[in-house]
């Protein structure tokens, strides 16, 4: 997947200043995420497990004049969070933004589905997030106008037959995100759920007959830069009004 904003106008300068840490940022959405947000101006930290994939993004991204880091954070791990973190502080004492993106999926009906599968799936979508904000609070509240991103999805808000634990997660991560929003909004922290649809990546290639395509009215797949603008938008001052909500990118598939 080529991380590129090619279909969108990137405001040159909307983050500039701003530092962001972008989870699963390696690849696929978050790749993008992290290339959109530093093309705007933004200091990013992207994190992932896939620490070869993610180091030569960020090498890429460099040589384009892009101030992108890579490290490695299994967002499972309240260790690992409070290794990135200090790191980040060190460096620059605040944080901006927070783009909980990592995600793993599996299909499984709910007579099959496994309690580990089912554990580590949670673990890594619904407890990861949870894990990013307590880790990363302490620098948000000092940025005075900071936001996060909790990354759900279509399937977070409809049902669909064998993603019983994707599902559960996102449409986890929406309650939490409103939760959130109300907790943080003294800190002046804004949170708000991206609600992607069908999105060519990784997670996605391998499925048959087009996966959502027939049932979006679209009649395609995002490409990754239609999420990272919607990302963009969230995390800068347009949306200094904008907490609590869904902001549903997805072709008009929710719209049936
Ligand atoms: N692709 C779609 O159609 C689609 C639709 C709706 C929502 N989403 C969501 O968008 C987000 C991004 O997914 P994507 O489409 O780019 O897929 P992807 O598989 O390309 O990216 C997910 C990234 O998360 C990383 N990750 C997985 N486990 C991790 C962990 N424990 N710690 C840190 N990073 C970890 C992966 O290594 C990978 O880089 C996910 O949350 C996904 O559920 C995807």
């Amino acid at each position: 997947m080529n991380a590129t904003f090619a279909r969108n106008d990137a405001p040159a300068t909307r983050l500039t200043g701003r530092v962001v840490l972008v989870t699963g940022g390696a690849r696929g959405q978050g790749a993008s995420h992290a290339h959109r947000l530093a093309a705007e101006g933004a200091t990013v930290w992207a994190c992932d497990v896939l620490d070869s994939e993610g180091a030569a993004l960020a090498a890429r991204l460099e040589g384009e004049g892009l101030d992108v880091r890579y490290r490695h954070l299994d967002v499972t791990s309240p260790e690992a969070w409070a290794s990135v973190v200090g790191e980040i502080e060190a460096a620059h004492r605040q944080l901006d933004g927070l783009v909980n993106n990592a995600g793993i999926i599996h299909v499984t009906p709910i007579a099959e589905e496994t309690l580990d599968a089912w554990n580590r799936l949670l673990a890594v979508n619904v407890t990861g997030a949870l894990l990013g904000m307590q880790a990363c609070l302490p620098l948000l509240r000092r940025s005075g106008a900071a936001a996060v991103v909790n990354v759900a999805s279509i399937f977070g808000v409809i049902g669909a037959p064998g993603y019983v634990a994707y599902c559960a997660s996102k449409g986890a991560l929406v309650a939490m995100t409103k939760v959130a929003a109300l907790e943080l909004a003294p800190d002046q922290i804004r949170v708000n759920t991206l609600v992607p649809g069908g999105v060519s990546t990784p997670m996605n290639e391998h499925e048959k007959e087009g996966g959502v395509i027939p049932d979006t009215p679209l009649k395609r797949r995002a490409h990754v830069s239609e999420l990272s603008s919607a990302v963009a938008f969230l995390l800068s001052s347009d949306a200094s009004f904008v907490t609590g909500t869904e902001l549903v990118v997805d072709g008009g598939f929710l719209s049936r």
